[in-house]
């Protein structure tokens, strides 16, 4: 029997390494260009964990400001759910770790694998099971040390991926704010356009395969622009219809930074004026999952996105996997 409840947003937070690896840096690691960087993807710097330190304290630094900004204990939060494709191991779930690490004593932890789609996905997961089961609060989670599975002699990538993590906290709402409307969906056909082959089961780290670099990010660049466009104006579209609205209700887009020229495409497509739309690629380059609820959060912080706004976020990864959300603040 489903409780009459919805999800609303009642505290966020980020984090970021300190260092900062900006395009003239990479000039000096392959052959690239800050002008081609610029141009072509909107980065300009990111932020770059020290090896081996792994995503758990930067997921539990995230978390621990949204559970501050939320006037909520660890010990409240009834489930943790951690968006990520680079966990701190392949088992157990790293969000088990950021409980251990922040204290939520109470809370069951799993992680889930949507790449770029895994904050939303986590989000939908997180509203549908306070809705079945009755969590109260819920702390949903976006986070990667991309840096960790990069090829740093492949330009095509590895000039575009950054480290963070975002967390929001949820509760329960009654009046007509939390989130409105959601959407995930999949395409397994074009898995292998966007993947990182290794470590699983199909290529485990012998030294045959570690010296392949098997445990790297693999990208048909192009292809994946391509359905990136189409796939977030089709899971807005679902959500606004979903919810009787059109794009001139939303008060914020909070796109999946990517990349500018992507940001840009959606943003025109749906005649949103530049001072709608949430960009901060430029400082942190592609975090996969966490890019999404890092903006949110900057985008609260910095008095772009205030209480009663209609912010609608949407993003693309690989699975390929894309979401949309549309939340009252
Ligand atoms: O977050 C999950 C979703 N991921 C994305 O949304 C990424 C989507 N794709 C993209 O953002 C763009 O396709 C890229 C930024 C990855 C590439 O931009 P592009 O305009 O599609 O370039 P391209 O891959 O077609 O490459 C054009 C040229 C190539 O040289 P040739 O073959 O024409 O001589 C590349 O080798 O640019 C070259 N190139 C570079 N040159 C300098 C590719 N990367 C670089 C680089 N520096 N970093």
């Amino acid at each position: 029997m489903p409780y009459d409840t919805h999800s609303i947003i009642l505290g966020t937070g980020r984090a970021a390494p300190e260092k900062i690896l900006t395009n003239a840096d990479l000039e000096k690691i392959v052959d690239t260009s800050d002008a081609w960087i610029v141009e072509r993807t909107g980065i300009r710097e990111r932020h770059i964990a020290e090896p081996g330190t792994g995503l758990t304290p930067l997921a539990s630094e995230a978390a621990r400001k949204a559970l501050e900004d939320a006037g909520i204990e660890a010990e409240q939060i009834d489930l943790i759910i951690l968006g990520t494709v680079t966990g701190d191991y392949t088992f157990p779930a790293t969000a088990c770790l950021v409980q251990e690490q922040i204290g939520a004593k109470h809370a069951a932890a799993f992680d889930i694998s949507a790449a770029c789609s895994g904050f939303l996905y986590s989000l939908q997961c997180a509203d549908a099971l306070m809705r079945s089961v009755g969590y109260r609060h819920v702390l949903v989670i976006g986070g990667e040390v991309l840096t960790s599975i990069l090829d740093w002699s492949d330009r095509n990538t590895c000039t575009l991926f950054g480290d963070g993590a975002g967390a929001a906290v949820l509760g329960v709402g009654q009046d007509g704010s939390g989130l409105i409307a959601s959407h995930i969906q999949s395409n397994g056909e074009h898995a292998h356009l966007l993947y990182n082959p290794g470590c699983g089961s199909m290529y485990p780290p012998t030294p045959e395969n570690v010296d392949q670099k098997v445990n790297t990010i693999r990208m048909e660049g192009k292809e994946v622009f391509r359905y990136a466009v189409s796939s977030m104006l089709d899971g807005l579209s679902k959500v606004l219809a979903r919810a009787g609205l059109t794009s001139e209700d939303i008060d914020l887009l909070i796109p999946h930074q990517a990349n500018l020229r992507i940001i840009q495409a959606v943003g025109k497509r749906l005649d949103l004026p530049e001072e709608k739309i949430f960009i901060n690629v430029g400082h942190y380059g592609n975090t996969s999952a966490a890019s999404i609820p890092m903006a949110l959060d900057e985008a609260r912080r910095s008095g772009r996105a205030n209480k009663g706004d209609l912010v609608a976020m949407v993003t693309f990864g690989a699975g390929f996997t894309w979401a949309a959300a549309l939340v009252r603040l």
